[in-house]
């Protein structure tokens, strides 16, 4: 785990295919990489968070076909739009990777004869069942009824052709050993025990290449196949980072500390993955996290069911910052969770412009009336403020805590947790009355200081779920904006009040613009 300033920090989101028009799934997923990688830059940690697109297979060719056009012509329509949305959501990604690139392909066919080298691949005959859209291998006793896919519930297909195959099943004793080995591979927990009762029925071997379509990259060799979508798939979270091109660059990065999946693609990473790493003779990733599955008011997305939530919607009618703060703040990553219009705006009129927004205008307010806008010297504390200065280091604590564990909600609960405390602190310190003698001059002047300096915090710990609304608040205060990509321990100066990188007496406060305006419940 990256704890201490300067550790290397990579961590992957999955690469979407192309053929989707990007909807909340795809949205949440890329969301909590970027907090966690926005969260890792504020410890002053090294960072590398990488997505990108899944652009062969059968899947891609046949949508093609569909629309009337070449594979790669669906595919650099459809990846603008995905680059659209992550800019929309202000992503600090460092890499998008697309598999047609040449650095990917080269890297991929690397790979392949990495595994093909070490004696585990082997030309054979692939009959069963395949799920298209899953781009999947299931064998009969797996399908549901009517041969469909036990992960999406739709018909699949029955293949018979020739192909190579992994030799899958040497691994399963190795792999349980890792698993077990290393509790912190596969999270959340519910899921590691998931993937262990499969592993223990014994792995079979996988087929990885396809005879019977050519969207894809060529087995070395033997170019009537080409390499099963998975296996090519799965290789971005090296080719990206050099494997193949630039080895320092990769031995730079690799292993990642997470890949973050959806629970649909757990098996692929947990246990196709690891395998083929393991016969390529590489480390393997430190966590592969599954997270949990969003409904929409209450039932499956669909766009012919008309529960559709566009993310491209959300953003322009509530920006990106509320759009990502619900996404991470409503349940704790690994669960499911619903997402509904009305639970939407009762957490963001409740949170955002309730909670800070009021906090926000109430402090700077008062330090502008009382003050001319100007920060007073704090002029030493009673143990009221003392206290609050505590919870203010508990709290960037217990974040930091969380945070290291992608608990998202639990940091955010942690946050919301102090800034109430700092609104209960005005109430109580009742600045109003303070104002009205001059004897309370000195009192008045380190309860403002405190308000303006728990805003500071706040603002750091925003930041990795709303860095517009992080700096917007920032530049009230007069502190510099946190830039997107550069490291700097923000967090480590969270953790201290009234010191050397804290706000600063006689700076300059401005209320300006309500940092959120409320939604209007009728119009959302
Ligand atoms: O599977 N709730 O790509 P994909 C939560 N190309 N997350 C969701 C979701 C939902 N309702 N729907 C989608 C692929 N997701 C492969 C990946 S990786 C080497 C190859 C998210 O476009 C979630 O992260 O089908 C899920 O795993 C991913 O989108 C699937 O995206
Ligand atoms: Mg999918």
């Amino acid at each position: 785990m990256s704890k201490n300033k300067g550790d290397r920090f990579y961590i992957t989101t999955p690469i979407y295919y192309v053929n989707d028009y990007p909807h909340i799934g795809h949205a949440y997923t890329t969301v909590a990489c970027d907090a966690a990688a926005r969260f890792q830059r504020l410890l002053g940690n090294e960072v590398f968070f990488l997505t990108g697109s899944d652009e062969h297979g059968e899947k891609i060719e046949k949508s093609a076909k569909q629309e009337g056009e070449t594979p790669i012509q669906l595919a650099d329509r459809v990846v603008e739009r995905l680059k659209k949305l992550w800019v929309e959501l202000n992503m600090s990604h460092n890499d998008f990777i697309r598999t047609t690139e040449e650095r990917h392909v080269k890297g991929a066919t690397q790979f392949f004869h990495k595994v093909f080298a070490a004696g585990d691949i082997y030309l054979g005959e692939y009959e069963g069942w395949y799920c298209v859209p899953c781009e999947a291998y299931w064998t009969e006793t797996q399908l549901l009824e009517a041969s469909h896919c036990p992960t999406c519930q739709r018909p699949t297909e029955r293949l018979k052709e020739a192909s190579y195959f992994f030799k899958m099943s040497k691994y399963t004793e190795a792999l349980l050993d890792h698993i077990k080995n290393n509790p912190e591979f596969i999270q959340p927990t519910s899921k590691r025990n998931e993937v262990v009762s499969f592993v223990r029925q014994g792995l079979r071997d996988l087929s990885i290449s396809r005879t019977s379509f050519s969207w894809g990259i060529p087995v070395p060799q033997d170019s009537k196949h080409i390499i099963y979508v998975w296996f090519d798939a799965l290789t971005n979270y090296l080719t990206a980072i050099g494997y193949g091109s630039d080895e320092k660059q990769f031995n730079h990065w690799w292993p990642a500390n997470y890949h973050v999946v959806g629970k649909d693609i757990l098996r692929f990473h947990a246990i196709y993955w690891p395998t083929f790493l393991m016969s390529a003779g590489l480390p393997l990733p430190k966590t592969i996290y599954a997270h949990g599955w969003w409904t929409v008011e209450g039932e499956k997305m669909s766009k012919s069911k008309d529960n559709f939530v566009d993310p491209f919607d959300m953003v322009k009618k509530y920006g990106a910052d509320a759009f990502r703060y619900f996404l991470l703040r409503e349940f704790p990553f690994g669960l499911d969770g619903d997402f509904s219009k009305n639970a939407f705006v009762r957490r963001i009129n409740s949170d955002l412009a309730n909670d800070l927004g009021n906090l926000t205008s109430r402090a700077i307010s008062m330090v502008e009336k009382y003050r001319d806008g100007l920060v007073p010297e704090p002029s030493g504390g009673q143990e009221r403020d003392n206290e609050l200065a505590q919870r203010a280091k508990e709290c960037a604590q217990d974040y930091t805590q969380a945070m290291q564990a992608l608990g998202f909600e639990e940091a955010l609960k942690k946050t919301w947790d102090f800034i109430g405390r700092v609104n209960r602190y005005i109430d109580k310190t009742k600045p109003w009355q303070l104002a009205k003698t001059a004897d309370d001059k000195d009192r008045l002047d380190q309860v403002l200081y405190n308000l303006i300096e728990s805003l500071r915090i706040v603002s750091i710990l925003i930041f990795p779920f709303m860095p517009v609304m992080a700096n917007q608040l920032r530049q009230k205060i007069s502190l510099p904006s946190i830039d997107d990509r550069s490291s700097h321990g923000y967090l480590e100066e969270a953790e201290q009040w009234a010191d050397t990188n804290s706000v600063q007496p006689q700076s300059k406060v401005h209320k300006g613009e309500p940092l959120f305006k409320r939604i209007d419940e009728n119009l959302a």
